[in-house]
């Protein structure tokens, strides 16, 4: 679904991503793991086309590269963003809120607000409500179901569960579960390790612009070395 190629990105003059490489295979979960300001963010910004990498090998969506593509295009091929810190229009409305950016996908599209609220009922509920008006977890809802409302056939999740008490992180586990067995792939950022490792089907650890470990969850729980020194655990 996606392949990112030996990517380097800067701000200026300060080089964040050096040489970032990963694959998000059809229908899967893949996590990508690590402390604050090691470039986790800067890698969903480049896949989605916000900062372009300066140098890559490529990246490809669907077999196409998008490395010089602007972001609607690749919304428009099927690519979805749940931005860190929720972002969540303040003064619109929950509906107004998902419907803003609606569109029936590269596929067809299976989302609509129906759909939306039978999976959100708290959203349902307060579909009349302005974005400031809503609680961290709600946002955190209204934030993956915006992206939903894109039809996405891929999920750039960058920290979803930031911020949120533990039967809220668990309802987000719950709604990635779901849409994993609807065959959504996703990337999903995290600092919470534990919840990473119960979603993922494969782990990719960051330090300083590199990924420095990749194995499956279950190795990971079992390398306190790479815990301790990359994940501060
Ligand atoms: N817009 C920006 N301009 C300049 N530097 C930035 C910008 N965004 C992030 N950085 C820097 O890039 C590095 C990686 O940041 P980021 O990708 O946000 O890390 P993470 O998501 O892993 O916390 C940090 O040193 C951060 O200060
Ligand atoms: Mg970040």
């Amino acid at each position: 679904m996606l392949r990112v190629e030996d990517i380097h990105t800067y701000y200026g003059d300060s080089y964040v991503l050096r040489g970032v490489s990963l694959e998000v295979p059809q229908g899967s979960v893949i996590a990508l793991l690590g402390r604050n300001g090691v470039g986790k963010t800067t890698l969903v910004r480049s896949i989605i086309g916000f900062t372009q990498p300066r140098e890559s090998k490529g990246i490809f969506f669907k077999d196409v590269d998008i490395t010089q593509k602007p972001t609607y295009d690749i919304v428009e091929m099927g690519m979805g963003i749940v931005p860190q810190g929720r972002r969540v229009f303040p003064s619109l409305s929950v509906e107004e809120n998902l419907t803003l950016g609606a569109s029936k996908g590269a596929e067809g599209g299976k989302w609509n607000l129906e759909r939306i609220y039978e999976l959100f009922p708290v959203l349902a509920k307060r579909s009349n409500h302005r974005g400031n008006k809503l609680s961290g977890g709600e946002q955190q809802m209204l934030a993956v179901a915006r992206a939903l409302m894109t039809n996405p056939q891929l999920l750039l999740m960058d920290e979803p569960t930031e911020g949120l008490a533990p039967l809220l992180v668990r309802a987000v586990g719950d709604i990635i579960s779901h849409l994993k067995e609807e065959g959504l792939s996703i990337l999903l950022v995290e600092q919470n390790l534990s919840f990473a490792l119960k979603m993922a089907d494969h782990v990719h650890v960051m330090s300083k612009g590199q990924i420095v470990h990749s194995s499956s969850p279950q190795e990971l729980t079992e390398r306190e070395d790479i815990k301790s020194r990359y994940l501060g655990v």
